[in-house]
């Protein structure tokens, strides 16, 4: 049998999760996963046909439709995206969809690093290291400022802090999967610890993991 190692990181949106994922994937050679994209994907389609986010049938086809390999950030990753993906994660007929595409994924030697909010809990319980990272909503409101204006762009502060929090609210507080640490996550809070911090404190984890598998 072929073993692979997966790395599952979770936590609210802006937490600084995608960047610490590309680092880590890219630094143990691991196959990468940003579980949002799939269900932006399906967000995506149902808005492109002008179909409301809760026509259930319609998401499943859409989900049934979600082609990993062809994700594209360009497109998926626009603000209102981002909150119809949160409207059509509640539906629970298109994250069983979604999860079996991305346990698949997960299962693909070498292993693989997916951040998304249910990695460590639901898509892969029995991830050999999972991270929940997190940071408070006041500093993930400033750093999508921060990101909005270093590309010309502007936006209100309160704006965005209040959308952070509606949408910690929707995944946190919908019936199936919804965000939290699993019990046996290692926390990391970024409110105060730049990414690179995080970057090291991840690999000090991660490497101490590697050794104790090296040595079974
Ligand atoms: O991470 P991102 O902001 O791209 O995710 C968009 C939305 O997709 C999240 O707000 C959440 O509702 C949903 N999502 C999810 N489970 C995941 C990844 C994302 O429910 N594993």
């Amino acid at each position: 049998m072929t073993s692979t190692f997966t790395i599952a990181i979770d936590g609210p949106a802006g937490a600084g999760k995608g960047t610490l994922a590309r680092r880590l994937a890219d630094h143990y050679r691991l196959n990468l996963l940003d579980t949002g994209l799939t269900y932006r994907a399906v967000a995506h389609s149902l808005l492109r046909l002008g179909l409301p986010l809760d026509n259930v049938s319609a998401a499943e086809t859409a989900a049934r439709q979600v082609d990993l390999a062809k994700l594209d950030r360009a497109v998926l990753s626009a603000h209102a995206v981002g909150e119809a993906a949160s409207k059509v994660a509640v539906i629970p007929s298109v994250r069983r969809i979604l999860v079996d595409k991305q346990r698949d994924f997960a299962k693909t030697p070498p292993g693989a690093v997916l951040d998304g909010r249910d990695i460590g809990t639901v898509v892969c319980p029995d991830a050999d290291v999972k991270l929940y990272v997190t940071a408070s909503a006041e500093v993930r409101a400033k750093r999508r400022l921060d990101e909005i204006e270093s590309i010309g762009g502007t936006a209100n502060f309160d704006e965005i802090l209040a959308d952070i929090v509606r949408r910690d609210e929707r995944d946190m507080g919908r019936m199936d999967s919804p965000l939290k640490p699993a019990a046996d996550a290692h926390l990391l809070d970024t409110s105060e610890m730049a990414i690179e911090a995080a970057f090291l404190a991840a690999q000090a984890i991660i490497d101490d993991v590697l050794a104790k598998r090296n040595e079974a």
